[in-house]
């Protein structure tokens, strides 16, 4: 048994989370599973693929490790380099589960409250974490929007599952008036795509 949970790899967690949304249609409760299982993978490394760990020149990594043929969740790994940090944004009304695989990541959490037009939002500031090496956060909508800034001078690596392919996410900019935010959507892709070959040994 104990040799089966140091052996978990990236096959068994896509495995177990294939599992995950044909067996519950409930959000939290798939986030809350999801949750289990990425913190499985995270005891060990080697998993990852070496030829993801690198992020882009103005911007962090955002590497695909795997996406659902029916569309229904997605891996990914996010490489930062120290000062590569989101902007505000969401997650595109879907679900989410982070893990930090290597360093240490700064999350700052915003729910959204009240709209008052497609690009006029209302979020309140709901508190700041940081995530330390082998732990997870969830993201449920509402309460789904954040900042993220890798700490320290290292290289970050983190895994990112959502409900779905994200394509796109919306962007969050302050105004001068306290809380307000202009929004506008901003497309996503990937900087390297999924490669099944040596995912699965
Ligand atoms: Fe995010």
């Amino acid at each position: 048994m104990e040799l089966n949970k140091i052996n978990y790899k990236l096959s068994d967690f896509i495995r177990d989370l294939t599992n995950v949304v044909e067996t519950t249609n409930d959000d939290s409760e798939q986030v809350s599973q999801v949750e289990h299982h990425l913190s499985k993978l995270m005891r060990t490394k080697s998993w990852l693929p070496t030829e993801k760990l690198y992020a882009g020149n103005n911007s962090y990594g955002r590497h695909s490790l795997y996406r659902d043929p029916k569309d229904r969740f997605e891996v990914l790994a996010l490489i930062w380099e120290p000062g590569q940090s989101t902007p505000l944004h969401d997650h595109d009304g879907t679900w989410g589960v982070e893990g930090v695989v290597s360093g240490r990541m700064r999350i700052l959490n915003y729910l959204q409250s009240d709209s008052y037009s497609n690009q006029t939002i209302k979020l309140c500031y709901s508190g700041t974490m940081t995530l330390n090496e082998q732990s997870t956060g969830e993201l449920l909508p509402p309460a789904d929007c954040h900042i993220l800034k890798p700490e320290g001078d290292e290289t970050v690596v983190t895994v990112h599952v959502y409900g779905k392919q994200l394509k796109k996410f919306r962007i969050f900019e302050h105004t001068d008036q306290e809380d307000i935010f202009i929004t506008h959507e901003k497309p996503v892709g990937y900087t390297t795509e999924t490669c099944l070959e040596g995912l699965w040994n």
